[in-house]
Formats: C-alpha cells, sequence, structure tokens
C-alpha cells in the first residue's frame, strides 16, 4: 500500500505501522492488548512486561500492546467503546468526542450520503455514520483502517444510533489527499483538518488543507462543516457561516463553522454538560460587526498596563446595562465568551455587567444555568493585596482560587500572597474565588463562593430569548453549575486547599 504523497521512507513506515496494526487484531495481539490492559489497571506493566517478552512473545508486539492500552485508557474520557477502539496518539489527540461529534452529526439530518474529509482514527465517522452511508477520506492509511474498525465496533456498541437502524459496511473508506476526491453523489461534507504535523502542533491559524480550501467545498456541495481551534480567527470566516464554539465542562474544545445551507445562527455556545447532556444557546454576537468577544483570551492595553483574560472589546456585550456586582455573578462558560453570546446570556438572566469589557455578569437570584458557573458575592472592594488578604483571612477558609479578567499581574503570584498561613486556613470551610477583575474602570476584588447545583436548583434561567428574533436559548439542563472541572484559557490555578 502506498502513503497518498508519500515518500519511499514514508511508505516504509507507513507499511510498518500496518504490519503492527494487523498483528494487534490478531489472536496474539488480541490477548496481548487484553494482558496490557489488566497489567495498566493493576500498575503492574513493567513487571507484565517482563512475563509476557520472557514468555517468548515478540517484544515489539508486546511493546505495541502496552501503547495501544495505554491510549485506550486515555481515550476512555472520549468514547464509551474505547477499550475496544485503536489509537495512534496524535490521531487520539486530534479526534472529536463521541458527544461533540454526535451533537454535530445531528446537523446533516435529512441529508443522504456525506463525505468526512480527513477522517482520523474516526471520531467524527463514527456519529456521522451511525446515520449516513459516509465516504470516509484520509490520506494516512493506518489511520483509515482504525477509522473503519472505531465504526464497526461503534457500531457493534451502538452509542450514538438515534434511529435504532443501522446498516453494516455504510462506511466507504477512500486512502487519498482530500484534495482529489470526487465529490460528485455526496450530499454532506464534514472536514476536520490536521492541525498536528506527526507530533508537532502547527502553527495557530495553520492547518492541512488549509481553511480556505476548507471554506471553497461549498462550491462542490452546499452542507458543510469544518471543525477549527477554538482559537480560530473569526475575521477569516466567509459572511453567512454559523460560528460554534464548543466546551467541555469549563474547558473549550473546538469551533464549528457551518455553511449557510446547515447554519442556523450566526453564533452558537454549545456546553457538553457532564451529565451527558448538551445545552446550547444561539444569537446575535456583542457588538455585532465590531469585533466584540472575539478574542478568547485578549490583551489590550488601558491604564492599568496589560488587560488580559476573558475581555470584551467594543463596548458592552449587546447592550445590557452596567451595575455594580450586586447578590451574584455569573462567570460565562468560556464557550459563551468566545461566541460574542455573553449579552445573550445576560438577557437570559436578567443580568448586567459590571464593566463594558469583562465577561462577569452581576444578577440578583441565584439563577441557574448551564452557561455559567454561579458565584454568592461575600465581599467586595478596590483592589489592594493587603486589605484582600485581611479579608479572605478573616472569611475563614479551607482553600483559595484566584480568578483575573481584565487585569494584570501573575495570578500565582498574587494567590500566594492572598492565600492565608497555613495555620489560618480552616479545614472544613469554604473555598473562596477571588476575582480579580475591573469595575466601572477600577481595579476591584470580589471575594465569592461557588454555588452548589442544589443551592441554584431553585431558579432556572427563564427561557425569554426562545423566539425573539435571532435568539434562541436550549437550555438542556439547568443545575450543572458546580463542581465544574478546569478553568478556561486565562484564567488562574485551581484552588490551593487547606488539606495540601
Ligand atoms: C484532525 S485529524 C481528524 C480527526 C477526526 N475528525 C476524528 O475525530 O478522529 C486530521 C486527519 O487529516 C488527515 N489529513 C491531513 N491532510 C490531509 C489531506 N490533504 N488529505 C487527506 N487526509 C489528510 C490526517 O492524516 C489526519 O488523520
Amino acid at each position: 500500500m502506498t502513503a497518498a504523497g508519500g515518500t519511499a521512507a514514508a511508505d516504509d513506515a507507513a507499511t510498518a505501522r500496518l504490519a503492527t496494526f494487523d498483528a494487534l487484531l490478531s489472536p496474539l495481539g488480541t490477548e496481548l492488548l487484553a494482558a496490557a490492559a489488566a497489567a495498566l489497571a493493576r500498575g503492574s506493566e513493567l513487571a507484565d512486561g517482563t512475563r509476557l517478552r520472557a514468555a517468548g512473545h515478540p517484544p515489539e508486539l508486546v511493546a505495541a500492546a502496552f501503547g495501544q492500552a495505554e491510549l485506550r485508557s486515555r481515550a476512555a474520557a472520549k468514547f464509551p467503546a474505547a477499550d475496544q477502539m485503536f489509537f495512534t496518539r496524535p490521531g487520539l489527540e486530534q479526534a472529536s468526542s463521541h458527544r461533540a461529534a454526535a451533537h454535530r452529526a445531528a446537523r446533516f439530518a435529512g441529508r443522504g450520503r456525506l463525505a468526512d474529509l480527513c477522517t482520523g482514527i474516526g471520531g467524527d465517522l463514527v456519529a456521522l455514520a451511525a446515520e449516513h452511508p459516509v465516504l470516509a477520506v484520509d490520506r494516512d492509511p493506518l489511520h483509515l483502517r482504525m477509522a473503519v474498525h472505531n465504526a464497526e465496533v461503534a457500531d457493534a456498541v451502538d452509542p450514538v444510533s438515534r434511529s435504532g437502524v443501522r446498516e453494516r459496511g455504510r462506511v466507504e473508506p477512500c486512502e487519498a489527499d482530500v484534495r482529489e476526491v470526487d465529490l460528485r453523489g455526496v450530499d454532506g461534507v464534514f472536514v476536520d483538518p490536521a492541525r498536528r504535523g506527526g507530533d508537532q502542533r502547527m502553527a495557530t491559524g495553520t492547518s492541512e488543507p488549509p481553511l480556505g480550501w476548507c471554506f471553497a467545498l461549498v462550491d462542490r456541495v452546499e452542507a458543510v462543516a469544518i471543525k477549527a481551534a477554538p482559537g480560530l480567527r473569526l475575521d477569516v470566516v466567509p459572511p453567512g457561516w454559523e460560528i460554534e464554539f464548543v466546551a467541555d465542562g469549563r474547558g473549550l474544545k473546538e469551533s464549528v463553522l457551518f455553511a449557510p445551507a446547515l447554519g442556523t445562527a450566526p453564533r452558537r455556545a454549545t456546553v457538553l454538560l457532564r451529565n451527558g447532556e448538551v445545552a446550547t444557546l444561539t444569537g446575535e454576537p456583542d457588538g455585532s460587526g465590531d469585533g466584540s468577544g472575539d478574542r478568547v483570551s485578549d490583551r489590550v492595553s488601558d491604564r492599568f498596563g496589560d488587560v488580559a483574560g476573558d475581555a470584551l472589546t467594543g463596548g458592552p456585550a449587546g447592550g445590557l446595562p452596567l451595575r455594580p456586582p450586586g447578590p451574584f455573578i455569573l462567570d460565562p462558560s468560556p464557550a459563551v465568551t468566545r461566541a460574542g453570546l455573553v449579552g445573550t446570556l445576560g438577557r437570559l438572566v436578567d443580568g448586567w455587567q459590571i464593566d463594558p469589557r469583562i465577561a462577569f455578569l452581576g444578577v440578583d437570584r441565584p439563577v441557574a444555568t448551564p452557561f455559567a458557573r454561579i458565584l454568592r458575592v461575600e465581599a467586595e472592594m478596590a483592589f489592594d493585596v493587603r486589605r484582600v488578604a485581611a479579608a479572605v483571612r478573616a472569611a475563614g477558609v479551607s482553600a483559595l482560587d484566584v480568578r483575573r479578567r481584565g487585569l494584570a499581574g501573575d495570578v500565582e503570584a498574587i494567590r500566594r500572597r492572598l492565600l492565608p498561613a497555613r495555620r489560618h486556613l480552616v479545614p472544613h470551610g469554604p473555598t473562596m474565588t477571588v476575582l480579580m477583575t475591573r469595575v466601572r474602570d477600577a481595579p476591584w476584588a470580589i471575594l465569592c463562593t461557588e454555588l452548589t447545583a442544589a443551592q441554584t436548583g431553585q431558579v432556572e434561567a427563564p427561557e425569554r430569548a426562545e423566539g425573539a428574533a435571532a435568539e434562541r436559548a436550549e437550555v438542556a439542563e439547568v443545575a450543572e453549575v458546580a463542581a465544574e472541572g478546569p478553568t478556561p484559557a486565562g484564567d488562574g490555578p485551581g484552588p490551593a486547599s487547606a488539606g495540601r
């Protein structure tokens, strides 16, 4: 087999990788994979690896089985059937999670044969093939073989099918450069261009094939969806395309660009919730036309120096009122800030901005929304490290989290200065979050505690925007605001706790 566009050396390497893959699929490979998975679970990889090699099994195959078992265990966070799937390291890193893939595959409902261009190890293919015949194209023969295998595994496990009726053999693999593929007879295209070359991440804004080529697909097939980096420059997206940002918990994962034939709103923020539900918010971007909310981690200069964090540029978020913080603060999902939908969220929850350029929203009741975490304001003051440190200490906290938005400074250094001495930490006390931000253009500290789902479960975000022109909120789950995962880019580190 010849790797599309490859050199002789690359062909040899590709042949060797395919031979290893075949060997892993053999009865011996299956046995070694099971042994490696068990060793990993017990933490006895070294001893078991030695034992397997001593038993006469080929060392390369034993090593490949352990490598694959390790990838499968990492992949469990993305795929329900991970323990039966196959991955390469870059293939897994770039693969769409099962939930994200299933969410966007639904956009192709009612369409016939699809093309999954740059299929990789098949993260998206699994979801697309659940409902459609799919032409799966990749120039990496190993990825393509893995993708076909993974789609078959998913077919057996059937985690995504909505119809419940699935035909086998609906994936048509095609080892080729996507630029050379005939798309006649294709009713929709999904493309996920590579943002890694081997183990190297490509420069920001570049991909293979380039985004410009992906956008031009619409000249051949009207229904095109493109997966791109979450830090994508929005000015490269052609007018009329929908831009979606997807967060998994609090972590921003990707953007997806939908051609006009598939798009339903200018902007969309989607949050994959921990309970398996998906919440999605749509609307017009804040300050439409002036770039508001277009940055994931703005750095602009003002009289406080470098302003960092999820700042909004170009004016208030969608004309929200401007007021001092109030009793509760909503800290929007990075998908919401990145999509420029802070104003949409604010109107949905009757919120206000505490500063025209800061993405925190004030609210006067503990509203539960999947699009933000909610914090109760315990105290607020002009930002002065000594004063804030004294207030934190007086509150009797067990842990401290510092979030910075719109102010410069080394968050970790400031957190160390604010954190009470160990003897003043209260083991079962609350975790305090200090928001370092700006209020009415002044450096400000807001001392907060995060509300649990139970504390917010009583008050749900009203779906007031439903039916309003170009604004729609599909609130699938409203109580998932507490105990969220990693912080968005630009925020501070996780809490330092009394139990450290
Ligand atoms: C980001 S990964 C795809 C991930 C996939 N959507 C998933 O969820 O598993 C990109 C893939 O594009 C392939 N690729 C890059 N450039 C290509 C090209 N010009 N033609 C065909 N495949 C290409 C790479 O081999 C890689 O497998």
